[in-house]
């Protein structure tokens, strides 16, 4: 495969392109109360019964903490060119500001080393939901103050790592953070408040300006700085149109908005989007003066992190179908649905990968000339180690091969995609739902920390080696 473009051939990606893997601090470093780390929002509400599957916390998670020259053994094993990992905000700031953690500044110098030596850069993720929680305790992103700390935070790991970074991240998924954390309450700090998501919104978008600005005034010039959001695309139900295409595209925009343009406004454009829900705009008095400047400063490149579209149809929110959803707010005569034709993962979530190869090039168009890195893809399977002491994970091999396909397509067709990284490295603490749900191209037997990679382990690394993606099976239909 050398020009990457016949179809049956498959595709190849670009000169240069990155390849990684994923995790998160709170989800594979265990050592919860190890060298000086404050607790976090989530040690609290993994604490709290009945808030994750089984009681499950991150105390142990995979060990990472201790295991950290083998993971980075099994990331070169795989011939990747990057790690993406988070950055424990109460490691290194154990009540959130003020008295640093020399402790946690060492971990990660160390975990950067052995990248180092193993010619792995690092992508650093400033905030993957881990708030000290000191914090918390003073309002967390509800208040003002948090942006501050996390900026005073930024401020001091471009100090002790800067020059051990090769990408920054300030924010993963905020939406995550503000949604699922404050107004359904499904994770930390488990706040079921409108006003308050709302706050929380606006504070993490003026905490990733002031933290982006913060590493810009230390870390080397020319390191790239930028944000992970997890983008959406809308799709409304073919041949639903007709007396109903008006109304249809009315909840679009909404629910576009609502999952999108809530975050990617703001950052590309310096604006909040006009279709938003009025629930989910933060008021005006919080919008202080420069704000929108200060977090609208121009990214060095976006993060997108793919796993499902939502889908409209129009519909009766008062007798809602099965496989329906309610709307959004404002939104009548329109439900959320989840069309019968697509598969899903056992998360239930919907295999889609035209939404990956759809959303790559509108946001190419939104924002032209600035590079984009898939910083999370993956799926949820029912892996197992069998007899044979393999875990022959298939369908995670067929997600991955869907998804880099529609990857790669998107590049050949004009997205500025520069990078992929796989979620996850490892099997590991998956929020809500402890440990039962494995996402790793590596298994983890958590009994005894061992690390098995799996068969998408290995379709990966050929994909990495040849730096495309084979074709596609013809018996596969997409
Ligand atoms: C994303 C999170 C990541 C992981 C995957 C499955 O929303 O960023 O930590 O949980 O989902």
């Amino acid at each position: 495969m050398t020009n990457g473009t016949s179809p049956a051939a498959g595709i190849a990606f670009p000169a240069g392109f990155t390849w990684g893997a994923a995790t998160a601090a709170y989800q594979i470093e265990g050592a919860a109360s190890e060298d000086g780390r404050g607790p976090s929002v989530w040690d609290t509400f993994s604490r709290t019964p009945g808030k994750v599957r089984g009681g499950d916390t991150g105390d142990v998670a995979c060990d990472s903490y201790h295991r950290y020259p083998q993971d980075a053994d099994l990331i070169k094993s795989l011939g990747l060119s990057a790690y993406r990992f988070s950055i424990a905000w109460p490691r290194i700031l154990p009540n959130g500001g003020g008295q640093v953690n020399q402790a946690g500044l060492d971990y990660y110098k160390a975990l950067l080393d052995a990248l180092g030596e193993r010619g792995i850069d690092a992508t650093a993720t400033l905030y993957h939901w881990d708030l000290p929680q000191a914090l918390q305790d003073l309002g967390g992103w509800a208040s003002r103050d948090t942006a501050l700390r996390f900026a005073e935070y930024a401020g001091v790991v471009a100090e002790a790592l800067g020059d051990r970074v090769a990408k920054w991240i300030t924010l993963n998924e905020p939406i995550v953070v503000a949604h699922n954390g404050h107004r359904i309450g499904v994770h930390a700090p488990g706040l079921t408040d409108d006003a308050v998501a709302a706050a929380v919104t606006h504070h993490l978008l003026l905490g990733h300006g002031l933290a982006a600005s913060a590493l810009r005034a230390v870390i080397p010039a020319g390191t790239p700085v930028g944000i992970t959001l997890n983008l959406t695309p809308v799709r409304i139900a073919p041949g639903a149109g007709g007396e109903h295409a008006a109304r249809l595209e009315q909840a679009r925009l909404v629910t576009d908005a609502f999952h999108n343009g809530i975050f990617l406004d703001p950052v590309l454009f310096g604006r909040y989007p006009e279709h938003a829900p009025q629930d989910i705009l933060p008021p005006a008095e919080l919008i202080k003066d420069g704000d929108m400047t200060t977090i609208a400063a121009p990214l060095d490149f976006l993060g997108v992190n793919y796993y499902q579209p939502a889908h409209l149809r129009p519909g009766d929110p008062a007798h809602l179908l099965r496989t329906e959803e309610p709307p959004l707010p404002g939104i009548s005569g329109v439900v959320q649905y989840r069309p019968d034709e697509l598969e899903r993962t056992c998360m239930d979530w919907l295999i889609d990968p035209e939404g990956l190869y759809e959303l790559l090039l509108r946001v190419s168009k939104d924002a032209p000339g600035l590079p984009l890195y898939i910083t999370e893809n993956g799926c949820a399977a029912e892996d197992y180690l069998n007899p044979d002491g393999v875990i022959d994970d298939r369908e995670r091999v067929k997600f991955l091969h869907l998804h880099l396909e529609a990857a790669a397509r998107a590049a050949r067709d004009g997205a500025n995609l520069a990078g992929y990284y796989v979620w996850s490295l490892l099997d590991n603490f998956e929020w809500a739902y402890g440990y039962q749900k494995r996402f790793g191209i590596v298994y983890v037997d958590f009994a005894t920390q061992r690390r098995i990679p799996k068969s998408s382990a290995a379709f990966y690394a050929d994909v990495v080696r040849t730096n495309a993606v084979p074709a596609l099976p013809a018996t596969w239909s997409t």
